[in-house]
């Protein structure tokens, strides 16, 4: 499919994320839902069986993973502005954009924080695929646990409802106003 295609209304030279935007936000959105997955399918084992412990290896190391890339793409973000829109859009609609948009970053630095927190501070593994161990920088704290395990769950379940709106707000400028916003963010050849 050419990004023409994709693009319904906006033609190729339509403003668009340049590439680096564009890598950065297909590899985090890949890992994030994959962390995701992971993570909901590990809340459903008990606690120590093999098949938990493999999978949040996977999950702690896609976690970290997403941390050090999301402090990569935000300070990309602030020096690069997104490109302007191709149609006029509503006030309100800009402002649940944009709105939108901080939830995610914000939610990108604090499920990771909060799950490296729980983790450094119940004394379980920090991995990077079975390569390294992250540094712990915070001291065993059982008492402290609960806390950040509690917002690592609340940030869970505010990270299902805004992806979750945030791919219907594409979907419906994709398919109802067909607007070409997907576009913006589609890969392209040049
Ligand atoms: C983008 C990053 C991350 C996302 C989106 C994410 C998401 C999730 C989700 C959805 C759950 C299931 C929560 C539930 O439904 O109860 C979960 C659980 C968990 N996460 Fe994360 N997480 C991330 C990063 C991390 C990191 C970096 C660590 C540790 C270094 C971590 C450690 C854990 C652990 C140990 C659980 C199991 C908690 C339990 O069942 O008691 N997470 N995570
Ligand atoms: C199938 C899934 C996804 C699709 C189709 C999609 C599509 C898009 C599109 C078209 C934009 C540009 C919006 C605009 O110009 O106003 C965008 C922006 C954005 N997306 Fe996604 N996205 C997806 C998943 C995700 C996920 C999982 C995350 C992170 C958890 C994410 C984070 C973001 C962020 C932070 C922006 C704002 C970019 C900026 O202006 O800095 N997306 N997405």
């Amino acid at each position: 499919m050419t990004t023409y295609d994709l693009a319904a209304r906006a033609p190729a030279t339509a403003p668009h994320y340049d590439r680096a935007h564009r890598a950065f936000h297909w590899t985090m959105a890949a890992i994030i839902v994959a962390a995701m997955l992971i993570g909901l399918y590990c809340a459903y084992q008990a606690p120590g069986t093999p098949v938990r412990r493999y999978l949040l290896e996977w999950h702690k190391s896609l976690g970290m993973t997403a941390l050090v890339l999301a402090v990569l793409r935000i300070a990309y973000r602030l020096a690069r502005a997104a490109p302007p829109y191709a149609e006029r859009m509503g006030r309100l609609n800009h402002a649940a954009a944009a709105g939108a948009h901080v939830g995610l970053y914000g939610l990108m630095l604090l499920l990771p924080l909060t799950g490296y927190a729980f983790s450094a501070m119940g004394g379980y593994s920090l991995p990077f695929f079975w390569l390294f161990q992250w540094p712990r920088l915070l001291p065993v704290d059982k008492a402290a646990v609960p806390v950040a395990e509690d917002l690592h769950r609340y940030g869970a379940w505010a990270i299902y409802t805004v992806v979750g709106l945030h791919v219907a707000a594409v979907a419906w400028h994709q398919f109802v106003r067909r607007d070409g916003v997907l576009a913006r963010m589609w890969p392209r050849r040049a």
